[in-house]
Formats: structure tokens, sequence, C-alpha cells
């Protein structure tokens, strides 16, 4: 594997056969890589021990991504202030946890005044970068989002806005890009059409998906990206398309995490992704793209009490700690166990940065734009 990885770091990219022998090397944890596959077996429901063994090749992989994040970034990590301002959701994805069908769900919707609330604590915090994260929700109109997006802009031109508020029309991103909304997180969840058809009911399609991302670079966002680490019967085969898919975009940014189950979805008796899986994948992330921005984020943290720490030190360069006001959090419930939904946003501020400090490394709370690429 030891040439494999050197050859990575040096090319930034592996011929398909070679990243598929990455990507089944085995692990040193006790998990399965490919869980919700048939090859998978049984699952026994397991608890990770909270110092994770890893073999050489694994360390190797993760030390030459911290390497590379090194190099371009330094010790650098970067905040973004996560307003999660609806889960109300037009769509019916089988994974996801505020899909439309789940009845069961008590539904929030933040007004503008409560949106710019969130973002006042996050000045004051620090945070000069914001993300409005929504269900796909037909209320908030173009008209609605921008008067939003322009408001923040307004009272704080020194921060850069986010968006991740699902597909949209060209049109719609244009306006929201002229509101001032300059970066756009839109994961693809999966680049391969066979299986986006297991995860997505009919109505929804992968093109479409692609086309969006398109549309929203030619605008001219920073776009982020990116997919779920072991949902339903994903195979070394998906991942390698989700990679060749990246590559093909060029995103700055690579948002990936663990599938995590939900009760209350078609998917309530899949088992969690894998943390080794996506670890290794953030390595290789970082490798392929030395300039991106990756998160570890919330779904890492929450599969493993140290996940996010495992995330920076394999090449990881964001957190995303959570702004969203406390009384709604718990309903922002796209899988289980979601960590950060009793907390202050201050509180999130403080642990985040003592998990970056943990690991050596340090927030940084500027805008944190990606590097040229
Ligand atoms: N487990 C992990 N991640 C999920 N997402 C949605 N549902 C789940 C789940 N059950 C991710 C999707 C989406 C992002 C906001 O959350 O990748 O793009
Ligand atoms: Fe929210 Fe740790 S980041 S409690």
């Amino acid at each position: 594997m030891k040439e494999l990885i050197e050859k990575l770091k040096i090319n930034r990219d592996l011929s398909d056969e070679e990243m598929i022998r990455l990507l089944t090397m085995p692990t040193g944890t006790d998990e399965s890589l490919f869980p919700n596959t048939p090859e998978a077996g049984a699952h026994p429901v397991k608890r990770l021990p909270l110092n994770l063994q890893f073999t050489d090749d694994e360390e190797l992989l993760f030390g030459t991504a911290d390497e590379v994040r090194r190099a371009e970034y330094g010790t650098a990590v970067y905040v973004r202030g996560l307003i999660e301002f609806t889960n109300f959701c037009k769509n019916n994805c089988y994974y996801c946890g505020i899909r439309r069908d789940d009845a069961g769900l008590t539904r929030y919707r933040l007004s503008k005044e409560d949106i710019l609330k969130c973002a006042e604590e996050g000045y004051g915090l620090g945070y000069r970068t914001f993300v409005l994260q929504g269900g796909e929700d037909l209320y908030y109109t173009d008209q609605r989002i921008c008067d939003i997006v322009l408001s923040l802009h307004q009272k704080y031109p020194d921060c850069a806005i986010t968006l991740s508020i699902g597909e949209k029309s060209r049109e719609s991103y244009e306006k929201y890009f002229k509101a001032g909304a300059e970066r756009y997180l839109l994961r693809h969840e999966t680049a391969s059409e066979e299986h986006y058809r297991i995860l997505h009911p009919a109505e929804l399609s992968l093109s479409h998906r692609k086309q969006c991302l398109f549309d929203l670079k030619d605008i001219g966002y920073q776009v982020g990206s990116g997919f779920m680490v072991g949902t339903l019967k994903q195979t070394p085969e998906c991942i390698l398309s989700d990679l060749r898919f990246l590559q093909e975009l060029a995103p700055d940014m690579i948002g990936i995490g663990p599938y995590l189950t939900h009760h209350a979805t078609p998917f309530k008796n899949c088992c969690n992704g894998s943390l080794a899986m996506t670890l290794r994948l953030i390595s290789i992330l970082r490798l392929m793209f030395p300039y991106a921005l990756i998160p570890a984020t919330t779904a890492l943290g929450t599969i493993h009490p140290k996940g996010r720490e495992y995330g920076l030190s394999a090449g990881a360069n964001v957190v995303m700690p959570n702004l969203s006001p406390t009384k709604f959090r718990k309903l922002y419930s796209l899988y289980e166990n979601k960590i950060c939904t009793g907390e202050l946003s201050k509180a999130c501020a403080d642990c985040i940065a003592a998990r970056a400090a943990s690991g050596g490394y340090h927030i940084v709370t500027d805008r944190g734009d990606v590097m040229g690429h």
C-alpha cells in the first residue's frame, strides 16, 4: 500500500483498479467497511472503542493526508456557523430523517428575524461564514430567500453566506447569487445511477442534481459537494464513481460523513456507515484535492465521540458548529443521536476549539476562502 499512497500523493490520482485496492484494504477497527452490502454478512451492533486501532497502512494514509493538508493550510481549521432554518422538506429520500412522509416529526421554520439573531450570536462568537441549511421547503420562495440573504449581507458585509437548500432552477441560483450568497453546498449523495435509484424515489434524478452543481459553478459560486459513506448497497465501485465525479466537478468543498440510521425512514433496518471508511475517504480526498475545504462533519462526531478529531487528523480542515436555536435543534434530525442538540451556540464554539486544539490544530474565524486551484 505504501507505493499506492505515495503515488496518490504525487499524481493526485490512481487508476480505477488501484483506487479500489486502496478502498478495500483491511481496517484495524472492527468495522465492516461496506456494511450495507450482502458481502458484509450479519451486523451485530458493535460499540466502537474510544481509542481505535488502525493498521499501519491506514495510519500511513492518514499521516500522508495530514502532511498535505499542513502544506496547504497549516494547522488552520475553518469554522462555519450552521443555521438549520427549516425541517420541512418536499422530498422523500429514503435515508433522511426529515423526509416528507415522516408524519410524526414536528416541523419548524425560522423567520428572517430568528435567522438574523442566530447570525448575530455567531458573529459575536467570531464566525465569519454562515451556512443556511434546510429541507427543500417551498414556503421559502426565491423572494424570501433573497430577502434573508440581502439582510444578512447588509448587516454582515464581512461574512460569507453559504446556502444549502437543495435543487433549484438556474434562475433561482442566479437570484440568490445576486443577493449576496457566494457559496452553495449540495452533496451529490452518490454518483452511480443505479445506486442513486436505491436511495431516492422516482421523482428525483441524479442528472438534475449534477446539472444543479454545474449551474452553480458556472454562475460563480464556491461549490461544495459530497456523499454519504455506507448507505444501502454502496459498493467500492459506487465510491469510485463518486471520486470520478468529484474530479469532473472539481468542487471547492467536499463534505462526506457516515450514513446513520433513522427509525422513521424506509432504511430503518440498515446499519450505520463505517467510521474507518469515512476517515479513509477524507484522506483520499485530501490527496486528490489538496486545496479542498473538507469538513469533519457532525455525522462523524455523532458516530464516535472523537470522530471529528479523527477527521481533522485524517485531512479535514473545516468544522461546522451549530448556530440553530437550541429549542429546534432536535427537530433537524437527519439521523439519530445527532450531537449538539442540547447545547447553546457558545458551548459548541468552545467545544470545537478544544477539539481542534487537542489534535494540534487551531480555529481560524475568518471567511476561510478556498485556496486557488
Ligand atoms: N445519515 C447521514 N447523513 C445524512 N444526510 C441525510 N440523511 C442522512 C443520514 N441518515 C446528509 C445528506 C445531506 C446532508 C445535509 O445530510 O448527505 O446532503
Ligand atoms: Fe456542539 Fe461540541 S460542537 S457540543
